[in-house]
């Protein structure tokens, strides 16, 4: 029926930016408001699947019948996506994970001088890992480009070894951060694409939950 289309399907979705902290009243961050990763929650728990939402700091109320589990940073996000991988069918990964983390977290404030550097180190890449670790999941990535957008997707997509990529054009009005909706290209691994036009956050993530799906049941 309409209302349970992906019943039995196991799903891990993320969300949101990761903060990572600098000293005790500082950190990194960026622009994601987490309503794209929310609405692939909900729409997929909308229609029957069990979903885990594994979301950064946002302000937005959990979706009826999804477990949301909450962090902070980059690694927590990375031990709590790995934790529910196992039981995965299908992953989507629209959360904004910082790449980089300052070096050193300072127990306290840090007292202002003349110029700074700040050294960062790299955070584990979430999405890569879970290629490496792939058995028979689904796995879906994000790309955020302000340039190059095909290319810089589908690199993405051969070296994380995803199934599907979800390009958003950051250059777009309409596209990416904070808005209620989004511009999108989907690209698949055997290389054919599907672009998609200017449409609600909630809209997109049915189309994405649509193909996804396709790939679990052709595999
Ligand atoms: O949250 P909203 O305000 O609704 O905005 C939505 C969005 C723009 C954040 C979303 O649509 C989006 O594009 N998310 C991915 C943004 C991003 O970080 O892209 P990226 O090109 O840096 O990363 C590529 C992929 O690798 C992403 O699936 C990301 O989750 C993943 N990644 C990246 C770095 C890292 N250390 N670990 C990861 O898993």
């Amino acid at each position: 029926g309409p209302k349970n289309k992906y019943q039995g399907l196991h799903m891990v979705v993320t969300a949101g930016p990761t903060q990572e902290p600098l000293d005790p009243v500082r950190y990194f961050t960026n622009h994601s408001s987490g309503k794209m990763g929310f609405a692939i929650a909900r729409a997929a728990a909308e229609q029957g699947a069990d979903v885990t939402l594994v979301s950064g700091p946002v302000n937005l109320t959990p979706p009826p019948g999804v477990e949301l589990i909450r962090v902070t940073t980059a690694e927590e996000m990375y031990r709590a996506v790995m934790d529910a991988y196992p039981k995965a069918d299908l992953v989507i990964k629209a959360a904004a994970v910082a790449d980089y983390r300052p070096a050193t977290v300072h127990g306290q404030k840090m007292k202002k001088g003349g110029e700074m550097a700040i050294p960062l180190v790299r955070n584990p890449d979430i999405l890569a890992e879970l290629g490496k670790k792939k058995e028979n999941q689904i796995l879906v990535g994000f790309a955020a480009e302000t340039e190059n957008l095909q290319e810089n997707a589908t690199g993405k997509l051969d070296r994380k070894n995803l199934d599907m990529i979800v390009a958003n054009d950051l250059t777009m009005a309409g596209a990416g951060f904070k808005a209620d909706t989004n511009i999108v290209r989907l690209y698949f691994r055997d290389g054919t694409e599907k672009e998609l036009p200017l449409m609600t956050k909630d809209e997109v993530a049915r189309q994405i939950l649509h193909e996804a799906t396709q790939l679990l049941t052709k595999q």
